[in-house]
C-alpha cells in the first residue's frame, strides 16, 4: 500500500485515500452493527473493545481490509493508525486475506526444541505453501505464532482458536484431513 503513511502520523492513510476508504466502506449488517455499537457504549473506553470489535468484523468480512479498519475506527472513535497499532500486536487480526482455516504454528523455544522445524517443513509440503502463504484451494493459511502457553504439550499449533499439542506428522495429517472433509461437507451443504 504505497499510499500508507509512516507509523507515527496521525492517520494510517493519506487523507485522500482515507476519504476513498470511508466512501467505499462495506457496511455491516444492521443487527451486527447495533450489537457492536451497544457493546462499545457499555465499555469504559472504546479502546478496550477494539480487539473484540475487529475480531467480530473479521469473522464477517474474512479479514480486516483497509476499508474494514476505517469502518472499525468510525465505530470506535479511533483513528486507523491507533487500530493498526493494536492489530500489529495481536496475531489473530488479519490485514490480508486468509484461508478458511488459519494455522498458527508455535515457533517459541519449547516447541522449537521439540521439533518445530521438521513439523513446519511437513506442513509446508502437505499444504504446498510457504510460511505466510495460503493453499491454492484457499482453505489453509500457515502463520507463525509465539508461545501459546501450551508448552507442556509442545510442539503446538492453533487453528481457528482450537489448540492442538503433542504434534507429529501423522497427527497433523489427520487434523488437516478432517478440516478438509469438514470444508468439503460444508460446501456440499452436508453440514459441518
Ligand atoms: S513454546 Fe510453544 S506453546 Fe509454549
Amino acid at each position: 500500500m504505497g499510499n500508507r503513511k509512516e507509523p507515527g502520523s496521525l492517520f494510517f492513510f493519506e487523507p485522500d485515500l482515507y476519504q476513498t476508504l470511508r466512501d467505499s466502506i462495506t457496511m455491516l449488517p444492521i443487527e451486527m452493527k447495533k450489537k457492536i455499537v451497544d457493546k462499545i457504549a457499555h465499555a469504559e473506553s472504546p479502546r478496550e473493545q477494539a480487539i473484540d470489535v475487529m475480531t467480530e468484523m473479521q469473522n464477517y468480512y474474512g479479514y480486516m481490509s483497509d476499508e474494514a479498519m476505517v469502518e472499525a475506527g468510525e465505530l470506535l472513535g479511533m483513528t486507523p493508525l491507533e487500530l493498526e497499532e493494536l492489530a500489529t500486536f495481536y496475531n489473530f487480526i488479519y490485514r490480508q486475506p486468509v484461508g478458511k482455516y488459519v494455522i498458527h504454528i508455535c515457533d517459541s523455544t519449547v516447541c522449537w526444541m521439540n521439533g518445530y522445524e521438521s513439523l513446519l517443513d511437513y506442513l509446508c509440503s502437505l499444504l504446498n505453501v510457504e510460511l505466510g502463504g495460503t493453499s491454492s484451494d484457499g482453505l489453509f493459511t500457515l502463520l507463525p505464532v509465539c508461545c501459546l502457553g501450551y508448552c507442556d504439550h509442545a510442539p503446538a499449533m492453533i487453528i481457528n482458536r482450537e489448540i492442538y499439542g503433542e504434534l507429529t506428522p501423522e497427527k497433523i495429517e489427520r487434523i488437516i484431513g478432517k478440516l478438509r472433509d469438514r470444508a468439503y461437507s460444508a460446501e456440499k451443504g452436508i453440514g459441518e
